[in-house]
């Protein structure tokens, strides 16, 4: 069999702000064989994701873990497909598929080499498109990240940067459902008005129109944050650190910020964090994938309770994915950007 495949791939490694210009489709034809122990999939959504950005690097501590993307070659990423051709017991034409695909519209896959690849159960009832955001990584990201690696406790008060976000908006949410006061942060007015009145957060305010962060975050934590979910990094990092109580516990998920500009690395006080015995800890989803089950399965309970609520932000067609993945550093998607592609 043969398919005409589209994808995205870089032009060249791609350094500070991304733009659509450093993307390009490339067209392709796609033989598949039964002998080739492949499932060919025609994809339906893909994911857009900040650490994206970081492969596209010509040097990041990225690269340690994941995968550098070579210019000119395809983009693997998250995604969910249909099966049109299996050479695979276990997989039949027909089956929707959910794991590891690649910017394009048609990805071929070996079952025993791909990574968190499984079938998605398409009479359960929730839309295909949460197996990229809340019951698929950034759910594993957010359920792991916020109670395995900051061990929430009722009463504590939680701060979430990039709150709007796929990741944030679920981390706010979790720290509600533990008893938690919580307050995030976000670049319009719209998306903090989205945090108070949908989702549930004691307070929200718009970083972008704080002189001072350190002083924004005393006025809203006069008693000081027991938790920092840090998405962002750079000075929200550092004016955290300032406001955190003894003991407290920041759980470094992603430093969107500095992928763009490394110059505006963090300098934290690090007085404060010995004084303070505050915890510092990153952290990757795949820590968390023996129980990536486990946790989606509770997530999913709380979205039918409606005690969760999933924002997506989602584009259509193959052309946009650029457009797409430049809106994540410009704070233009609201909830999980996601790419439809059929
Ligand atoms: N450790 C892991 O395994 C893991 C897994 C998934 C994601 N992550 C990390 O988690 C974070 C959130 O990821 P996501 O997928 O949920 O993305 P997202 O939050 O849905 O989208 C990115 C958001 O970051 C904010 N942002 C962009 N540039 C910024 C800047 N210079 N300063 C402050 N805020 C900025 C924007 O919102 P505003 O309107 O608020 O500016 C933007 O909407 C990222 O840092 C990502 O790398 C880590």
């Amino acid at each position: 069999m043969e398919v005409e495949n589209r994808y995205v791939a870089v032009r060249h490694h791609v350094e500070g702000s991304p733009s659509v210009d450093d993307f390009e489709v490339k067209a392709e034809t796609v033989r598949w064989t039964p002998e080739s122990g492949e499932v060919l999939v025609r994809n339906m959504y893909v994911s857009i994701d900040p650490y994206q950005l970081n492969r596209m690097k010509r040097q990041s501590a990225s690269h340690h873990s994941v995968d550098v993307i070579v210019p000119g070659e395809r983009i693997a990423s998250y995604g969910v497909g249909e099966v049109v051709a299996s050479a695979c017991e276990e997989y039949k034409e027909g089956d929707v598929v959910a794991g590891m695909l690649a910017w394009e519209e048609h990805s071929v896959f070996r079952p025993e080499t791909s990574m968190l690849m499984s079938k998605v159960d398409a009479s359960s009832g929730f839309p295909l498109s949460y197996q990229l955001g809340a019951l698929g990584t950034s759910g594993m990201t957010a359920y792991g990240g916020f109670y395995e690696v900051c061990k929430p406790k009722v009463g504590e008060t939680v701060f979430v940067s990039a709150a709007s976000g796929s990741v944030g908006s679920l981390v706010g949410q979790f720290a509600k459902l533990a008893g938690c006061r919580v307050v995030g942060c976000a670049g319009t007015q719209a998306k903090v008005d989205l945090l108070k009145d949908k989702l549930g957060f004691d307070d929200a305010f718009n970083y972008r129109e704080e002189p001072d962060l350190k002083a924004a975050l005393k006025r809203h934590f006069p008693d000081g944050i027991d938790i920092y979910f840090e998405n962002v990094g750079g000075e929200m990092l550092e004016a955290a650190l300032a406001n955190m109580n003894t003991y407290g516990r920041v759980a470094v998920c992603g430093v969107i910020a500095e992928y763009t500009d490394p110059g505006r690395r963090a300098v934290p006080d690090l007085l404060e964090v010995i004084y303070k015995r505050i915890t510092l800890r990153g952290f990757f989803a795949w820590d968390f994938i023996t129980k990536f089950h486990e946790f989606t399965a509770i997530i999913g309970g709380w979205i039918e309770e409606g005690k969760v609520h999933v924002i997506e932000d989602v584009s259509d067609r193959l052309e946009s994915v650029p457009s797409a993945f430049v809106a994540l550093y410009r704070g233009q998607n609201v909830g999980k950007k996601l790419v439809k592609l059929a």
